[in-house]
């Protein structure tokens, strides 16, 4: 299957809200709920710093990440707020480990310099995590009871970090 890895544009609105609807509907993954995700996520997802989708031959966006750089000066050199959704049809193909490359990419030519990414993943994701790892981030911390699930359970969330210097 040939997919493509390109900023998003306006006329991909719909696409995303469509991904992260699919995307959300598995527990597990995207902390947002299906309820969550409304017609204006499209719209909240292009308004990052970066947003990339991943789209096949068809023009069916099977995934997309985005992220921003923290607007603080102090902070100006990190890129977080992140979030990656792959469509559950097309997990385990490959499609992340391409949106990360080209979000790093992007990383390493912005100016002012980006130096870090950063993301939170909840503790029992340990899918994403290895991808995360084999990805060079490093763990960097837990927070403890920040998520709780519908049925009242506490999830643990797990800070990581990568370093582009
Ligand atoms: C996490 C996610 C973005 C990875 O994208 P992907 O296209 O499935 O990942 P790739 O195919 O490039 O890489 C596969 C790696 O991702 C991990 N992975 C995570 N979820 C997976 C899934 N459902 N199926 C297969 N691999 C998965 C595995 O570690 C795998 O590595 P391995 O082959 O060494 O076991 C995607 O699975 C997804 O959208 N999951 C649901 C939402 C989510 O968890 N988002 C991240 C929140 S922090």
């Amino acid at each position: 299957m040939s997919v493509s890895v390109r900023p998003a544009t306006p006329a991909d609105r719909e696409g995303i809200v469509a991904l992260h609807q699919a995307v959300a509907a598995i527990p597990g993954g995207l902390a947002r709920r299906p309820e969550e995700v409304t017609a204006d996520y499209g719209d909240y997802a292009l308004a990052n710093d970066v947003c990339l989708v991943a789209v096949e031959a068809d023009g069916f966006i099977c995934g997309e990440i985005h992220a921003s750089r923290e607007p603080l000066a102090i902070f100006n050199h990190v890129l977080g707020g992140l979030t990656v959704a792959v469509h559950p049809d097309r997990q385990g193909l490959g499609i992340g480990s391409k949106l990360f490359e080209a979000l790093i990419a992007w990383a390493r030519a912005a100016q002012p310099e980006i130096l870090r990414i950063e993301l939170e993943t909840g503790a029992a994701n340990h899918g994403a995590m290895r991808l995360y790892e084999r990805l060079g981030f490093k763990h960097e911390g837990r927070q403890t009871a920040r998520g709780r699930l519908p049925d009242g359970r506490f999830e643990d969330d797990i800070l990581m970090g990568l370093l582009l210097f």
